[in-house]
């Protein structure tokens, strides 16, 4: 909890009622490691100093002080009305508990709005013309108004937004404080989840789940005229090119281009002898190795061996950014590990040692150990090479599916053409220290740049073999 938590405002998650659609708890659905309601509890706890679980004293007891409704199975509005008659504040959040995108400045916004409006009972933002029931500040006398509606056998929340003094956040108002409807997006069904979770899934589903919201400006990582040499030998000689945030580019190559070096500049594993580097959006060049640390947080790389320590068990590979950077305990590792080892499918291996796993597998153990670093990119070198196709298959899944769903920045160095496709946003193409081609997929198959012409044509007489 964070000391600055309000306390003239109640929390109430709502985490049981009939929101259980899929069979499973939703509160216990885990969504990048941690279960739904862990991850509310925490973002409310950040807010309020008292925070509240709707549901089943049964389920929810271990995690926060439980509210039971009083008008059993009523959907939503029975739930609220149960919160504003148990809490002690005027001001009422009421969050659903399926919303893993809500942020802490969101919630403090509407909550700054609901103070702004005194008279208002409800403060609730409207988007897409739809109104935002679980995500909306109550003063405890729509307490009143909701029994009344309750009583008379009405679960309709929305029909009640007519008869009380309500202020409207509408989507403009919203879009111009900063915030995108990606904030509301919630997991409602089992298709929704499975697009969330499944290790291998189709596309389509996952497009339609998740979209980048705000274009950005900036980018992400930046190589602007960056040389480097190793001795005589000039490995790069003036490479530019740019990852925005929340993009995925492919570098691509022969051997020996260079490719793994510039992995090795973003890093600060090496320096560049000239040129600049931005990574994080800021301009790394002449980082100290102490701050270059700091970056490491945020970008991190998965080597192409996988980098494991050898004599931890997978689960204990993966728990070692959680032990290092994160104050938490035993079992809240344990819930996170699991989570992240479902996530990328090995999750019956937590107690292996790597020399027990495929190379592919190992990659898979790897990429869950960065992802418990909570970083904003990571960067693949080679993750495709010398595994089956199926694996390979599989972690390009891995790969384009954690782009949709965390948003992360990525970089791919591969030789693999098919990953490319299935991957990039955009290609930047290597050849003799200098890059000879940046464009989408795409594009690329038109390029008439003969030696990107030679790797693709190289690539289908694979393919045809
Ligand atoms: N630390 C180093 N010291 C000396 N030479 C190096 C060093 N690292 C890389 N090189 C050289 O730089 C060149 C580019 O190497 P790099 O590993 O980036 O190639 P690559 O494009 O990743 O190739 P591959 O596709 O085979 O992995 C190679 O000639 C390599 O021998
Ligand atoms: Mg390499």
């Amino acid at each position: 909890m964070r000391n600055d938590a309000a306390s003239d405002v109640t929390i109430s998650v709502l985490a049981g009622g009939k929101s259980t659609r899929m069979g499973t708890d939703k509160a216990f659905v885990e969504f990048e490691g941690r279960t739904l309601l862990a991850r509310t509890l925490d973002l409310a706890r950040s807010v309020s100093a008292d925070v509240r679980v709707v549901g089943s004293t049964e389920k929810f007891a271990p995690f926060a002080s439980v509210v039971t409704d009083i008008f059993r199975d009523r959907g939503p509005l029975g739930g609220i009305h149960a919160a504003l008659r148990a809490s002690q504040t005027d001001l009422n959040l009421i969050l659903a508990v399926d919303m893993p995108f809500l942020t802490r400045a969101f919630l403090e916004y509407l909550l700054e709005q609901a103070r702004k409006a005194p008279e208002a009972l409800v403060v609730i933002p409207r988007f897409d013309g739809g109104w935002q029931p679980l995500c909306a500040v109550y003063r405890r006398e729509f307490a009143a108004a909701a029994e009344n509606a309750l009583s008379a056998g009405r679960n309709k929340i929305d029909l009640l937004f007519d008869t009380v003094p309500v202020r409207v956040i509408e989507q403009g108002e919203l879009e111009k404080a900063g915030f995108s409807s990606s904030v509301f997006r919630n997991l409602n069904t089992q298709q929704e989840l499975n697009s969330m979770q499944a290790p291998h899934l189709d596309l389509q589903v996952k497009l339609e789940v998740t979209q980048p919201t705000t274009p950005a400006t900036k980018p992400y990582i930046e190589f602007y005229e960056v040389s480097k040499a190793f001795g005589e030998k000039k490995v790069l000689d003036g490479v530019s090119f740019n990852v925005m945030p929340g993009e995925t580019v492919c570098i691509l190559g022969r051997s020996g281009v260079g490719k793994s070096v510039s992995l090795q500049l973003l890093m600060g594993f090496l320096k560049a002898d000239s040129g600049h580097v931005i990574v994080a959006g800021e301009d790394v060049t002449d980082f100290s190795e102490e701050q270059m640390e700091a970056i490491r947080k945020k970008v991190t790389m998965v080597f192409q061996n996988g980098a494991l320590f050898d004599s931890l068990t997978v689960g204990e590979n993966v728990a070692f950014p959680l032990r290092e950077t994160r104050d938490l305990n035993e079992r809240q590792i344990y819930e996170i590990v699991d989570g992240l080892l479902k996530m990328v499918g090995v999750q019956e291996m937590r107690d292996l040692l790597p020399s027990d796993l495929s190379t592919g597998m190992k990659r898979s153990v790897a990429i869950a150990r960065a992802l418990a670093a909570r970083p904003e990119c990571i960067l693949y070198d080679e993750p495709t090479t010398m595994v089956d196709p199926l694996m390979a298959q599989l972690l390009g899944d891995l790969i384009k599916r954690l782009k949709i769903q965390l948003n992360l920045t990525s970089i791919v160095v591969t030789h693999d053409m098919r990953l490319a496709q299935k991957l990039a946003d955009r290609v930047v193409f290597l050849h003799e220290g200098r890059t000879i081609f940046v464009g989408t997929p795409a594009e690329m198959e038109k390029s008439t740049v003969p030696i990107v012409r030679e790797f693709l044509e190289l690539d289908e007489v694979k393919l045809e073999v």
